[in-house]
Formats: C-alpha cells, sequence, structure tokens
C-alpha cells in the first residue's frame, strides 16, 4: 500500500473504533442492508464493536427479529456510515454471523444495563404486527427498571451480528476534489484501488 492509502486505512481503523463508545459519533449509528428475497430492507442499528485487523464489526439485535431470520437465508449485507462533519461514507460489504448463547454473548450480556436489556423481554416478536400502540416492553418494567434477576430470560432473545467484512468503499468529498478508493480483504492479504468518484 502507498503512504496515501495507508494514512486512509488507518483514518477508517481510527474513526470506526472512537466511535464505538461514543454516541455523538455520526459512525456510532449506521444503515445495515439485508436482501433475502427480492426486495432489499434496510434499518438504522448501533456499531457496538469494530476490528480493522479482524475485519469485523458487530451490533446488537433480539434474536426474534426479521433481519436476523433475513440473514439466516442470505447472509450478505451492505453497511453505509456518513459522516456529515468530516464528509467521509464509508460503505462495508461481507458476509454476517449470528452469535447467540455463546460464551461471547454470555460476556457482553453481562456487561448491558437492566434498563437496555428491557428491550429483549418483549412480549411481541419485533415487527409482528399488534393490536394497538405498545413499546415491546413489559408493562411492570416501563417506568422503573427490572431487577438482574428479572431480565435473565432475555439472554434466550438477545443476538450479536457479527459483520464480517470483505470490502470498504472509501468516499471523500472535497470542494477541491473526491477522494474515493475500495479497500477489498482476501484472507489476510489487503488490496487497494482508486475508484471514480
Ligand atoms: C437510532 C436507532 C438505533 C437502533 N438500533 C438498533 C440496534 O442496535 N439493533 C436493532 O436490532 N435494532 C435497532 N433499531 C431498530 C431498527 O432500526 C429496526 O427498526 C428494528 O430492529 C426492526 O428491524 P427489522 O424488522 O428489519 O428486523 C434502531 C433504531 C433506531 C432509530
Amino acid at each position: 500500500m502507498n503512504k496515501k492509502f495507508t494514512k486512509i486505512y488507518n483514518s477508517i481503523d481510527e474513526n470506526m473504533t472512537s466511535a464505538v463508545p461514543d454516541y455523538k459519533d455520526p459512525f456510532h449509528l449506521f444503515y445495515i442492508a439485508t436482501s433475502s428475497e427480492k426486495t432489499p430492507n434496510i434499518r438504522t442499528v448501533v456499531l457496538r464493536s469494530f476490528s480493522m485487523n479482524k475485519n469485523f464489526f458487530e451490533f446488537h439485535s433480539d434474536i426474534r427479529s426479521p433481519k436476523i431470520e433475513q440473514l439466516n437465508i442470505n447472509s450478505n449485507f451492505s453497511a453505509l456510515f456518513y459522516n456529515p462533519d468530516k464528509k467521509i461514507q464509508l460503505r462495508f460489504s461481507g458476509t454476517t454471523k449470528i452469535l447467540h448463547k455463546d460464551a461471547s454473548t454470555k460476556k457482553r450480556w453481562a456487561g448491558i444495563s437492566n434498563s437496555s436489556r428491557r428491550c429483549y423481554l418483549g412480549p411481541f416478536n419485533p415487527s409482528s404486527t399488534i393490536e394497538d400502540d405498545h413499546p415491546n416492553i413489559p408493562d411492570e418494567f416501563r417506568f422503573g427498571d427490572p431487577m438482574i434477576e428479572e431480565t435473565e430470560q432475555g439472554f434466550e432473545n438477545f443476538v450479536i451480528v457479527q459483520c464480517q467484512f470483505t470490502s470498504i468503499d472509501y468516499l471523500s468529498l472535497k470542494y477541491s476534489g473526491h477522494s474515493r478508493c475500495r479497500f477489498d480483504f482476501i484472507g489476510k492479504n489487503v488490496s487497494v484501488c482508486w475508484l471514480a468518484p
């Protein structure tokens, strides 16, 4: 990789890594698209981890949600990040792995607050049709957090979606001229080429 590519590669690593704990960072939220039938589906999720060396990032979800069913049929994803302050767009593609009731999910679940755990205790399957407006958290926990022992059932629904990326499309917008390149990851090798913005 030449100096310019190395600089971009390192900036992606830094910007993605620092966005994980920072809810104000525009990269903290991203959009992930799946496609199991003819129509693509896209939704907002929260970035929970990132590793440039291992080529993956993760988000959390409920195993009962349609996105998980879609990813079980077709694990290919496209994920989009945009930082309007830096005017940088990153588009990742690759395949997902659903982690459920294993050592990683156990460890992650242990660090999730009782308040956030309520989201995995919903009586309804996420995205299912319901008769009336309902937040899909148990009524008794709407205005007060559950005790830790009351949250354990939520672990059954908790998944980590690991997005193993094989390419990153980088686009930087500038008045003086945009800049765009693509990194491709094949095994431990990284190849990169410039693209017309
Ligand atoms: C700001 C924001 C953050 C969200 N974060 C997540 C998340 O991390 N995981 C998740 O499963 N859904 C998250 N959602 C909800 C999804 O966007 C989506 O509405 C829901 O998961 C149902 O998606 P599905 O029907 O495609 O499975 C978030 C929504 C918003 C607006």
